[in-house]
Parts: structure tokens; sequence; C-alpha cells
């Protein structure tokens, strides 16, 4: 799909990956519609890419608020005339062990990482069905193939996010409108708090500048990629697990006894 030229809704572009990828498709030539939960931000990054002559606004919204996703993708073609591209990029991460977690919590990560772009994805499939053409860009993670543990429940609902995916450009194939999956690794955004930071330098986790995320989610954009996984090993670990799912157990499984102290730290 090309950039220049195209309307593109973007969730959670007041974070790490969103924000890099918002500079880089406005630098393209896209017109972009910011969906942010914090309208002074939002209006930060909104200002500072139009003085780069970015033509750009801003929503406001929670995605936790079951009315919310209709609203914004409404307003997004009322006040922009179109949505050609929407990507969901908004997310939240719980980790520790599950046994510590909030049930609260869990159902809020399900809110944002999957139900807040389903909703999104019905309400603008129409428009986007009767134009006869669009992307969707679903941010996944290199956790929504492998369940990892102290992020069981960030996996299961990157895992759902993966399948609905899958199931849906299998539905849509021949519409003109594509969904894209990208699965990136560890990105160093604040999306990791601290301790989340200081156990990935101790796993020695390989970690990526979002502003390089952003170009791949670019490129996977451009060449109407169905799925993009960012990095390797963790490309043929995708693989292995799919494939030996009891050779990754037992790796994990090693790799989980590192984790305990950051685990029970993070459950505190
Ligand atoms: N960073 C990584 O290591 C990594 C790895 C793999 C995949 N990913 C995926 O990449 C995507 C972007 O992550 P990131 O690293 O850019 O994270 P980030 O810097 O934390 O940005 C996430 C954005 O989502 C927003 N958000 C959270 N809850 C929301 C809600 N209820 N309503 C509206 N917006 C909400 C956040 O707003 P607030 O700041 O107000 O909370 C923030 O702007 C996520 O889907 C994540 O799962 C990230």
């Amino acid at each position: 799909m090309k950039i220049a030229a195209s309307t593109i809704l973007i969730t959670g572009a007041g974070g790490g990956i969103g924000g890099a990828l918002a500079e880089q498709l406005a630098s393209k030539g896209a017109a972009l519609v910011l969906v942010d939960r914090n309208a002074e931000r939002g209006e930060r990054l909104a200002s500072q890419l139009r003085a780069k002559g970015a033509r750009t606004r801003l929503l406001v919204g929670d995605l936790t608020q079951p009315t919310v996703p209709l609203r914004l993708v409404a307003d997004a073609i009322d006040q922009a005339g179109a949505i050609d591209i929407l990507i969901n990029c908004a997310g939240v991460q719980n980790f520790g062990y599950f046994a510590d977690e909030a049930a609260a919590d869990t159902t809020t990560l399900f809110n944002v990482n999957t139900v807040a772009p389903i909703n999104l994805i019905n309400a603008v499939l129409p428009h986007m069905l009767a134009r006869k053409g669009g992307q969707i860009v679903n941010l996944g993670s290199i956790f929504g193939s492998i369940g990892f543990p102290c992020f069981a429940s960030y996996s299961a609902s990157k895992f759902a996010l993966r399948g609905f995916s899958e199931a849906l450009r299998r539905e849509l194939a021949g519409t003109g409108v594509g969904i894209t999956y990208v699965a990136p690794r560890f990105t160093k955004t604040p999306f990791n708090r601290n301790v989340v930071n200081r156990m990935a330098d101790a796993l020695k986790m390989n970690q990526d500048e979002p502003a390089d995320v952003a170009a791949s989610i670019i490129e996977a954009i451009e060449n109407d990629r169905l799925e993009r996984y960012l990095g390797w090993p963790e490309k043929l670990f995708v693989r292995l697990n799919a494939i030996f799912p009891r050779l990754v157990d037992s790796a994990l499984i090693k790799q989980a006894d590192q984790m305990r102290p950051f685990a029970i730290e993070a459950g505190r």
C-alpha cells in the first residue's frame, strides 16, 4: 500500500513505537489521525508534525471504553474524509507471576491489546469494503507466537490478535482490504518498566530502537506483507516453537529461573 497521500489512523501515537511511526509516516507524505488518551501529549506531537508540514489531526480517547472505537472511526472519517490505513499500535503489558496479577489488570490488558483493535477494525471495515481498499496493521509481538513465562496474559492477548489477523485476512481475500500482522521483539520504549528492562539486560535479550521498528512496520505496509516478525533468532524460535514446542519448553523453563527475582519484585 502506498503511504504518500494515504490517510492513516494510528492508536498509541503517544507511545515509543507509535510516535516514531507518526514521524516517519508524516515524512513520507501521509495525512495522519493520531489517537492518544493524553490530550496534552497528543497535541504536542501533532503540533511538532504540523510544524514540519504534515497534515495531522488528533483524536483523544481511552480504548478501554466500549463506545470509543466506534466514535474514533466515525470522527476520523468525518474530519479526514477517509481512512486508508488503520494501525493498531496501542498496547499494555503485564509482567510477573500470573498468580499475582489482579483480575482488573488482566481485563484492561485484553481490552487494550485485543478487544479495542478488533472493535476498531469492525468499525472501519464497512468503510474500507465500500471503497474496495484499505490496509489494517496489527501490532503483535514475538510473545504472540511463543507463550512466554511471566507474560502469560500479554502473550495470550497477542496470540488472540494474531489468530484474528490470520482468520480475517483469509476472509477478506479479494476484497482489496489487506491485513498486516507485525511482531516486534523487545523494543526500548516506556512500555517496558524498570524491572522489565533490568530483567531483559540480565537475560541479554536483543533490544531494538523504536525508530527501527517503525521503519520495519512501514516496509511491511509498503510491500503489503501478511506478517512480519522482527529479529533473528526470534524469527527462528517462532518457527521452532510451532514445530517442536517441547524443545522451546526446556529453554524457556530454564530462563524462567533467571526471571524469578524480577517476577517476585514485580508482584510486590
Ligand atoms: N516495546 C516493546 O518491547 C514491544 C515489543 C513487542 C511488541 N510491542 C507492541 O508494540 C505496540 C506499541 O508499543 P510501545 O513500545 O510503543 O509502547 P508504549 O511506548 O507504552 O506505547 C503504547 C501506547 O498505547 C497507549 N495506550 C495504553 N493504554 C491505552 C488506552 N486504554 N487507551 C488509549 N491508548 C492507550 C499508551 O498511552 P499511555 O502512555 O497513556 O499509557 C501509549 O501511548 C504495543 O502494541 C506493544 O504490545 C512492544
